[in-house]
This record gives C-alpha cells, sequence and structure tokens, in this order.
C-alpha cells in the first residue's frame, strides 16, 4: 500500500502545478497583466480561526497600525473626522491638501487631541435664561438629552441643569434658580485624565453612583468637555470586540497629512515654504507625511521626497504614485520609506482612458514589491479595492491598502448628504477631475494652478451611495481579510504572504465567485 508520505507528496506536486506561489505565478505571467478579479487565492490546511488572525503590520520604522488600511488623501475621503474614525480602529487616515495650509493643521491638530469619547463641545445653557428657553431648544435641535452644563460668557463652570427640572412646569423660572451649584459638581481637570481616559472615566461612573456625565474643566474653571455615562459603557463594551486603535508614543492617535510642493513663480519647487508647512505639521504632532502624485517617479517628486527627508532625517515619509521597479527604487532613495503603488485602478480614475498609461494592480504590486523587499521599504495597495476579497489579495504584496471609494460614502468623509429619488448620496470626485483641481490638486496631475483648455481631466467626478459608519465598514473589511487568512492557514500578514498561492480565472469563473442564478433579496454587505 501506498505511504502517506508518499501521498501527501504527490497532493502537494499536484496543488503546485496548479496554484503557484507568487515567485512562480508572476513570472509566468509576464506578458499579461494582471488584477485582483483576474485571480483567486487556493486554500490551505489551517489551524487558524478567522477571528484571532494578527492585522499588525508596519508602513514605516516606528509606525505601526493594527489595521493594515489607510483612507485615500482626496478631498471627498479624508478630514479630520474620518482620520479619527481610522485611528481608531488600527488603521490611518492622510488628510489630504485642498484647503488652505492652516485648515490643514486645525485638521491634523484635531486628530492628534481628540479622546475617544469627550464631547470637546458640549451644549451649554446660560444662567440667566429661561427653563421654557431650554426646553425651545431641546424641541428645535431635537437634543435626546436634557442635563446640561451651566457656564458664563468665559466658558467658567457655574454648574449644571439637571434634566429632572427641565420640564414645562418649571419652564418661567430662571436656569440659575434650578441648577445645582458649581460647588456641588463634580468634575475632573483636563490635565488629569492621564494616558487612558476612557478608563479614568470608566472608574469615576464606577466610584458615583447615580451620577451620568462628568464634566472636564481646565485650569481655570473653563468647561473642556464631558463624559457620559452611555458613551462610556458603549465603548468599553465596544474595546473588548474592536482591534486597538493606532496612538503614538504619547498615547494621540495617529495621523497623515498629504503636502504638495508649493512652486515660485519660475515653477521651481519653493523648498523653504514646503518645509515650513511640515514643519508646522510636525510641530501639531503629524505621525507620517505623504507626497502624493499621480507620476512618483519623476523629478519633481524626487526634489520634493529628497528636500523632506534633509529637514526631518526620522519622518515616515509616503511617496507614490509609482507601477514599476525603477519607480520604488527612485523613491527610496530619494528617502521615502513607503511607497504608494497605482497608477489607473481607482474607481474614479480616468488616466488610462486619457493618457492610456497604467498598469493592473495586482501585476504592478508583484513588481513593486519585488524592488521594495530589496530597498527596505513598505508599499500601500492605492486604489481599485471593492471588496474585503481584494485586500486579502493585495496584502499577499503590499503591507496596506489604500481606500477612496470604500469609505466616501461614509458619514465620516467630508460632504454634505443629497437626496436624489429617495435615495441619499455623498459626492466623491476624482483628485484628478476639473472641480478637485481647481480646489488645489492640479499640480498632483502636472498642470499649473490655473487650468487651461488643455488640462486634461485625470478623474471623474460621481457619488457614491451613503453608506453604514466607518466603524462597520472597517470591521467588515477587517473581519474578511481575517477570513481569507483563516483560509490560507495564515496568523498575521507576513504569514499570509508567505503562504499565498495564486491561479488565474476566466469572465466564467469570475462569473462563478459572485452571487448568481439568484434573485438575491439581501445583499451580504
Ligand atoms: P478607489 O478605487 O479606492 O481609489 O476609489 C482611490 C485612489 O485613486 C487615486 N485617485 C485618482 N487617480 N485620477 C486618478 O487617476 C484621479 O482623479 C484620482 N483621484 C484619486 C488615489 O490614488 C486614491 O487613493
Amino acid at each position: 500500500m501506498e505511504s502517506l508520505t508518499k501521498k501527501a507528496t504527490r497532493s502537494s506536486n499536484l496543488d503546485s502545478l496548479f496554484y503557484r506561489s507568487a515567485e512562480e505565478f508572476f513570472p509566468a505571467n509576464s506578458s499579461v497583466s494582471l488584477t485582483y478579479d483576474d485571480v483567486s487565492l487556493a486554500t490551505l490546511y489551517s489551524e487558524i480561526v478567522p477571528r484571532e488572525a494578527n492585522l499588525e503590520t508596519r508602513i514605516a520604522p516606528g509606525l505601526p497600525l493594527h489595521l493594515p488600511v489607510v483612507s485615500s488623501d482626496m478631498d471627498t475621503v479624508t478630514e479630520s473626522r474620518m482620520a479619527i474614525a481610522l485611528a481608531l480602529n488600527g488603521g490611518l487616515g492622510l488628510i489630504h491638501y485642498n484647503m488652505p495650509p492652516k485648515q490643514q493643521l486645525s485638521e491634523v491638530s484635531r486628530v492628534k487631541n481628540h479622546v475617544h469619547g469627550l464631547i470637546r463641545e458640549p451644549i451649554k445653557v446660560l444662567p440667566d435664561q429661561r427653563i421654557g428657553d431650554v426646553l425651545a431648544m431641546i424641541e428645535d435641535k431635537k437634543f435626546s438629552f436634557s442635563t446640561f452644563p451651566v457656564v458664563d460668557f468665559e466658558d467658567r463652570l457655574l454648574g449644571l441643569l439637571p434634566g429632572h427640572c427641565v420640564r414645562p412646569r418649571f419652564a418661567p423660572r430662571g436656569v440659575a434658580e434650578a441648577m445645582m451649584p458649581r460647588a456641588g459638581v463634580l468634575t475632573i481637570r483636563e490635565d488629569e485624565l492621564g494616558a487612558d481616559p476612557i478608563a479614568r472615566a470608566d472608574k469615576f461612573f464606577t466610584e458615583h453612583i447615580g451620577i451620568h456625565k462628568l464634566l472636564v474643566v481646565d485650569k481655570e474653571d473653563r468647561l473642556r468637555g464631558l463624559f457620559t455615562l452611555s458613551d462610556i459603557e458603549r465603548i468599553t463594551q465596544e474595546r473588548s470586540l474592536q482591534t486597538k486603535p493606532a496612538r503614538d508614543a504619547k498615547f494621540r492617535l495617529v495621523c497623515g497629512a498629504a503636502v504638495m510642493a508649493p512652486r515660485d513663480s519660475q515653477g521651481r519647487i519653493d523648498k523653504d515654504g514646503l518645509i515650513t508647512h511640515v514643519a508646522a505639521l510636525v510641530d501639531r504632532g503629524l505621525d507620517v507625511v505623504a507626497v502624493s502624485t499621480a507620476h512618483g517617479h519623476s523629478k519633481g517628486v524626487g526634489e520634493t521626497v529628497r528636500a523632506i527627508r534633509a529637514a526631518f532625517p526620522e519622518l515616515p515619509l509616503i511617496a507614490g504614485n509609482v507601477t514599476s521597479a525603477a519607480g520604488v527604487e527612485f523613491l527610496a532613495e530619494c528617502g521615502a520609506t513607503t511607497i504608494k503603488v497605482g497608477q489607473g485602478p481607482g474607481s474614479i480614475c480616468t488616466t488610462r482612458v486619457v493618457a492610456g498609461v497604467g498598469i493592473p494592480q495586482l501585476t504592478a504590486l508583484y513588481v513593486c514589491s519585488k524592488a521594495a523587499a530589496a530597498c527596505g521599504v513598505a508599499i500601500l495597495a492605492d486604489g481599485g479595492i471593492t471588496k474585503s476579497g481584494d485586500v486579502v489579495k493585495a496584502l499577499t504584496l503590499a503591507d496596506a491598502v489604500m481606500c477612496g471609494s470604500l469609505l466616501a460614502g461614509c458619514p465620516e468623509a467630508p460632504g454634505q448628504i443629497m437626496e436624489i429619488n429617495g435615495k441619499f448620496y455623498k459626492q466623491y470626485r476624482g483628485m484628478g477631475s476639473h472641480a478637485a483641481m481647481k480646489a488645489g490638486s492640479a499640480a498632483r496631475y502636472g498642470h499649473a494652478k490655473e487650468l487651461s483648455q488643455k488640462s486634461a481631466a485625470e478623474g471623474v467626478e460621481a457619488l457614491k451611495e451613503v453608506s453604514a459608519s466607518a466603524d462597520t465598514v472597517l470591521g467588515q473589511l477587517a473581519g474578511g481579510l481575517q477570513s481569507g487568512m483563516g483560509y490560507l492557514g495564515a496568523a498575521s500578514l507576513p504569514e499570509l504572504r508567505a503562504n499565498a498561492r495564486y491561479t488565474r480565472i476566466t469572465p466564467a469563473g469570475l462569473r462563478e465567485s459572485a452571487p448568481h442564478d439568484i434573485i438575491e433579496v439581501k445583499t451580504g454587505g
């Protein structure tokens, strides 16, 4: 009878004939460039329970993430709200640069100063208001709460108006006579919150039975924020389920920002202006700066990266975009720690249509990953991610993915919600669209600030249906990624990379891969 070892050798030979490692698969398919939907991954024997798969990655020295997802530096994707959501979920947000430099500094400060659970600008009332005014405000703003801090015109705390006094029968009475005076209100000083404000607030609520609000004050007794018991309970419950937030050494959320080198009247890079702005960002606590352009393997981008590296030897620096090994080597030599890979895969991109240029994303990632490994830099798979399966495939070659479209419909993305025929949408536009280039991103696509008729747009203006919150979207991506890792027997992302084996699929295989021959009544998302 045939021995078990022989059988195992035979089956593994058979598998390796059909399902190939990256080193075999991509060179064997070198005559054609492939993207996510062109391939599928083969399963392997596994002892990994998906929820235990570890999603830690490191996109630059000193910049570990607990979720390998970065939000795009686009003006319809990442400002402070989105960057906060990304960091709270373990990832990273890159604040876009289509805004005045001062505003970008404030956006970064908002992320760096964010204390999860702390309501920074609580609704307050004045002592000479009537209870009737407070009731009218609650009705008008549809507040679901009725306890309010009472402050003077300089925000100094005078007392607390308890919800049980805010009733129509007391409408003519004054806030000052109904409030609990300052001496009776328990508060905490902002500088006493410590490294883990949630744990501190949680302890306070356990120690003070019946108290539902904890007011935070500064040294001058000015109101700086408040915690509510219900928020703290929700956050502490979620904490055990969620991935850890991505924080810096001072326990602040991590934050990145994209910059564009300003040019002088002769078109030369204004290095002083660039370095002054990056220095101000670093002063606010910025963790990583990104030089984001459509063509990273170019003189201007090289000069910009070199200038930043010379001024900030230790700062993590993302640069791109490229799709060639030479492009990766060039940016790494200029001083980038992290290279963005992707030319034309984005959902709103028209680079391939307009310029006829770009490489389908999976082949680009393979080529760039080989160069990145040789240069000791990380790569980000930027654009074209439409589902968690794409994240799994991308991370077999890259250190993290960058997403625009998947996040643009979230409430945390900038922009108003609009209603069209009973459905709700948010704007999502390419940074190379005419509208975005007019708002500031023209240089990213190699155009002058004042667009001419010849400035071809390389992106479209679009709408995204309003989606669930960033927490939910990121949770689904993380869950899908962990499932993929479970199928490949990978306990960590390096193991996912080592274990991946690919097979090409045909249009029929792709059709088979998604729900088919049914009437779908509920989508999986
Ligand atoms: P997804 O597919 O996630 O892609 O929506 C987001 C990425 O697309 C890039 N980007 C553009 N590429 N023209 C382009 O060719 C554009 O107008 C444009 N705007 C954004 C960018 O890399 C982003 O992260």
